[in-house]
């Protein structure tokens, strides 16, 4: 099946873990794929896996914490590959270990706000004129459980996913007649990101999974990318400001 072939995609955050399923479930379904990392090599190896298979790729450093940068990652897309479909906000950062409301200072507040929320609003915004151009476009964005489950220690994260979340469904409204549809992915998957949890803090990431109604889990491309290549796609143009649970049934149980 060829559901996004020549489409363009702009995969953010794609250098690794669920971007990179995300990237290589866009490329399998027909899309070039933009990838934009903050690690270089993450995202030249990404763009390397996603060639090797036939696909069109194109890596870009970018750290998506500032506007500029993010207006940088959208050109770079559109100058590789002519026109921009799909947007697909993954990038996310955190500090690891966690801190409470009270550890944490303003700048570090403020960083994971401008990897998570800012960033998701501009490259929005710098998306936006290519979608009107096209007639029509697909935004992902991704949110988290953290956000509504207010997972203690994830104070910055919780706040810019349901930010995202709700910048999300404002999207879905003023944008939906210009035929431009905006979902969002709240995804469970085995991404290094998760590893990283499951070392730092096993309790509570044993009892995340311990309810998880599927009882395993998810894959960063087979089960995440796949959902995201569903709603990118024509399959999915009746659907716009949905949050959809890619994480073995835990938010539809919280
Ligand atoms: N893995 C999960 O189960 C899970 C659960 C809930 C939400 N999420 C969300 O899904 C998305 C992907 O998560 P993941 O687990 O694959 O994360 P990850 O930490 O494994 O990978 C994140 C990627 O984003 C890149 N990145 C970080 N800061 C960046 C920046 N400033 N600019 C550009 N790139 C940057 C990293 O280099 C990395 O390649 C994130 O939005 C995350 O919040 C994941």
């Amino acid at each position: 099946m060829s559901r996004l072939e020549g489409r363009v995609a702009l995969v953010t955050g794609a250098g690794r873990g669920i971007g990179r399923g995300v990237a290589l479930a866009l490329a399998q379904e027909g899309a070039a794929v933009a990838v934009a990392d903050i690690d270089a090599d993450g995202a030249s190896e990404t763009a390397a896996l996603l060639e090797a298979q036939g696909a069109r790729a194109r890596a870009t450093q970018a750290d998506v914490g500032t506007r500029a940068n993010c207006e940088a990652a959208v050109a770079a897309a559109v100058e590789a590959f002519g026109d921009l479909d799909i947007l697909v906000n993954n990038a996310a950062w955190t500090p690891t270990p966690g801190l409470s409301l009270l550890e944490f200072d303003d700048a570090t507040f403020g960083r994971v706000l401008e990897t998570n929320l800012w960033a998701t609003f501009w490259c929005m915004q710098a998306a936006h004129p290519h979608f009107i151009r096209r007639g029509k476009g697909s935004i992902i964005n991704f949110a988290s459980g953290s956000g509504t489950r207010g997972t203690e220690s994830q104070g910055a994260y919780a706040a810019a996913k349901e930010g995202i979340r709700g910048l999300s469904r404002v999207a879905s409204r003023e944008w939906g007649p210009d035929g431009i549809r905006v979902n969002i992915v709240c995804p469970f998957a085995n991404s290094p990101g998760m590893i990283a949890w499951s070392k730092g803090d096993p309790a509570s990431f044993e009892a995340a999974v311990a309810q998880i109604p599927l009882r395993r889990i998810g894959d960063c491309h087979e089960d995440v990318g796949r959902v995201v290549a569903f709603l990118a796609s024509d399959d999915a143009a009746y659907v716009t400001g949905q949050t959809m649970w890619v994480d073995g049934g835990s938010g539809s149980v919280r």
